[in-house]
């Protein structure tokens, strides 16, 4: 035996020697030809660890079968496997025990974080600064990477109008711009420059595609949308990814259009792989192969194969299909082994980049590992992306922020104590409750308070993971609230969602405060109304009346370990909020999809009472409208300047002023309007947008870049027209509150 691994070691040395000067694409053409059609097909095998958290003891009955996979060379990648000591375990066993030793790639949801827990992506996307974010992607990595993971199944890409949807969580909202930017600063973040550096990533666009458009915002649900809506508002962040040399793209679950985008050839092969040109290998999602047969696409798992291989799915997350069914597929002629064949190509490119031919254990060295895990502190990094993911909705009178003498402080809600619920769906290996909680936050500045949970909170299992349920019906505690809420001069109240609550299926048909959180709000109110509201949520909610009655609220989502102190440091005023809302929050789930850039109707206007585009019991706004966030200063916006640099390239200027007594940054944004077009626009599209930090009466120039190209818009065959004409160019503080005008027209 140990004969044999020598042999195995010496001839996967020799090979790798003797590769040193050949191109990629030569080494992988090479590596090819020696393989069997099994190993071909092992290479597109993905599957899910073998080891619980604890320990390498194997726990799936069909465990034995996994590493006897290995063994064979019929496993390229694995999902979940983490930690220097199993991923290197298992890296051996592919490497040395297979017959041509190619190296397994180690796949994982770091989605926000791998130990140090950053905000979750939507309120990342909040901060609307790309340098932060491309950070706190670097951070991950760097630790992802320490502990053998070399492949992240993020960023999630996917637009999304549906607050109902508990995904909106993983992503950066509504809009298809901004989740551009945010996408392209993670993909940086995550993959470096250089794929081969031991401390950089794979990234993953995922979900591939339309799956942020779930009829009803239920998860996994249909998604029927135009042409026309697909290339405008759900493609191009992935457009952009590709551009931004993303490595692997992943399948979405959804049905798009009458067809599962796993066996979607036309949006595979066709757009993704030919008109984009992308070069990386796509990853089903989990079991989304074997879950045709399920919609109704393919007969069986056999038939879900073959259908999956043809669209360009390249490898196979845990549905076994490719494992069982491809090679039956090709030998009786089903399926042509060229399609094999450039799966396999897709696949080993990026094991040639990230360099494990050369050194497969590259991301296990135990000491790199420990350092980077057990003595690196990240808690900096973290609670600045925390601060600036912070959203100040309103705050009536100059409520905050509280002086920092401030005494008699009643702190009500179950989430004030929280330090779990911070940290938010796929957190990795951040640890349970390890946030640093809002209580804990004020303790920082104050212990004058008087903490009540108001609605009681018990430890039962949400799912499967074991969390703090304020899904509650529990009003016992209402009465100590109303008692500590009298006697205060202000109330600090933490109400929202736990941290299992969005997420993946994690659909909500009520988004309003769960449980009896509204009811203690309102119980609260009624005795005192000096209430800062603290929200904790990984979606925007219903808030109507909280916006209509409580004076202060700070949107403060799940902002991962550092949540409490970037709370509390905003409430006493030393950090000044900067966040911007990247998702319109509905003022009642009917208006659900309410989204900034929707299209004008024929009748936008109230010209008579009735017969008008409305709700007749509500206004057609949103509560707070995509882009809006407040700060404890003001500013000023004048002097909007459009200059056309050379043809088809226009600068279009402005000045901000900061007219309030306190430094502050604030995010000017650029939208524009196609006032005729061939294919009707939105009333407004988001084109640019900058950051500018000021201090009291200070003033400074900002600039927008717009090209022609950023004039156009997709057809519905997916072609880019820019048609002469008239634009509007709007300058404003949020989509709602426009604050500038000037207009572009464009000739032929
Ligand atoms: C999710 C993916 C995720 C995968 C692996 C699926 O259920 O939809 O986003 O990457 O699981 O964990």
């Amino acid at each position: 035996m140990k004969k044999i691994v020598i042999i195995m070691v010496i001839s996967t040395m020799s090979f790798a020697c003797s590769q040193k000067s050949k191109s990629i694409d030569e080494k992988v053409n090479e590596l090819l030809s020696r393989m069997t059609l099994d190993e071909k097909i092992g290479q597109l095998v993905q599957y899910n660890g073998f080891w619980d958290a604890t320990g390498p003891v194997p726990q799936e009955s069909n465990s034995k079968r996994k590493y006897n996979d290995v063994r064979q060379g019929l496993v390229g990648s694995v999902l979940n496997v983490y930690g220097v000591e199993q991923v290197r375990k298992l890296q051996e066993i592919a490497v040395t025990q297979s017959r041509l030793g190619i190296p397994l790639i180690f796949g994982m949801d770091v989605i926000h974080g791998y130990k140090t827990a950053f905000p979750v992506p939507i309120a990342e996307a909040a901060s609307w600064n790309m340098q932060t974010i491309e950070q706190a992607a670097r951070i991950s990595a760097t630790e992802a990477s320490a502990a053998g993971i070399n492949w992240t199944f993020a960023p999630m890409l996917d637009v999304s109008r549906d607050p109902r949807w508990g995904r909106v969580m993983e992503g950066a909202g509504e809009d298809p711009y901004l989740t551009a930017q945010v996408g392209i600063a993670k993909i940086k973040g995550f993959q470096g420059t250089d794929l081969s550096h031991s401390q950089t990533i794979a990234a993953c666009a995922k979900h591939f595609a339309g799956y942020g458009f779930p009829i009803a915002g239920r998860d996994y649900n249909t998604v029927d949308v135009s042409k026309v809506t697909l290339f405008n508002d759900i493609l191009p962040p992935f457009k952009a990814a590709v551009e931004n040399n993303v490595a692997t793209v992943m399948n979405a679950f959804n049905v798009l259009n009458g067809v599962p985008c796993t066996g979607n050839s036309w949006l595979v092969r066709d757009v993704l792989k030919n008109t984009w040109n992308f070069k990386g290998f796509v990853v089903s999602d989990w079991g989304s192969i074997m879950e045709m047969a399920t919609h109704g696409y393919a007969q069986d798992r056999y038939h879900a194969a073959q259908l999956a291989i043809e669209a360009g799915c390249d490898m196979d997350m845990e549905s076994y299909a490719y494992r069982n069914d491809l090679k039956t597929l090709i030998e009786k002629g089903v399926v042509k082994e060229s399609l094999i064949d450039d799966a396999v190509r897709r696949i080993l490119r990026i094991k040639f980049e990230m360099g494990l031919f050369d050194n497969p254990y590259k991301y296990c060295d135990k000491e790199h590992e420990k350092v980077i895990l057990q003595n690196t502190d990240y808690s900096k990094e973290a609670l600045q992306s925390a601060l600036e993911a912070i959203v100040l909705l309103k705050n009536e009178q100059s409520l905050l922020p509280l002086s920092k003498n401030q005494k008699n402080i009643a702190v009500i809600g179950a989430l004030a104590n929280d330090k779990d619920t911070p940290l938010g769906n796929w957190r990795a290996q951040a640890v349970k409750n390890s946030a640093v909680s809002v209580l804990e936050g004020i303790s920082v500045y104050t212990n004058d308070y008087v903490y009540a949970q108001g609605a009681l909170v018990h430890t039962n299992a949400a799912g499967f993971i074991h969390t703090v349920n304020i899904n509650t019906t529990d009003k016992s505690g209402f009465a100590q609230a109303i008692a500590v809420a009298k006697k205060a001069d202000v109330i600090i109240m933490v109400l929202g969602e736990n941290c299992f609550q969005s997420g993946e299926a994690r659909s909500r048909s009520d988004i309003g405060l769960p449980g009896v959180q509204q009811e203690l709000l309102e119980a609260v109110y009624a005795v005192n109304r000096n209430i800062v509201l603290v929200l904790m949520n990984g979606r925007p909610l219903t808030i109507p009346w909280a916006g209509e009655h409580i004076p202060a609220i700070v949107e403060a989502w799940q902002l991962g370990q550092q949540s409490g102190n970037a709370i509390a440091q905003v409430l006493f005023g030393d950090y000044n909020p900067q966040g911007k809302l990247p998702m319109s929050f509905p003022r009642s789930v009917g208006q659900i999809p309410v989204y900034y850039n929707h299209l004008n109707t024929g009748r936008p206007e109230g010209f008579n009472k009735v017969f008008w585009s409305h709700y007749m019991d509500i206004e057609n706004t949103p509560l707070y409208s995509f882009g809006h966030g407040l700060s404890y200063t003001t500013f000023a916006y004048s002097n909007i300047v459009l200059k056309e640099t050379k043809k088809g390239e226009y600068t279009i200027t402005a000045h901000i002023t900061n007219t309030g007594n306190r430094t502050g940054t604030e995010t000017p944004q650029l939208y524009i309007r196609d006032v005729v077009a061939s294919v009707v626009r939105p009333v407004k599209e988001l084109k640019g947008f900058t950051k500018v930090t000021l201090s009291p009466g200070e003033s400074k120039q900002i600039e927008f870049k717009l090209q022609r190209a950023d004039l156009g818009f997709y057809t519905e065959t997916g072609k880019l027209n820019v048609e002469p004409g008239d634009f509007e160019i709007m300058i404003g503080s949020s989509s709602s509150t426009i604050l500038l005008n000037t207009k572009l027209t464009l000739t032929e």
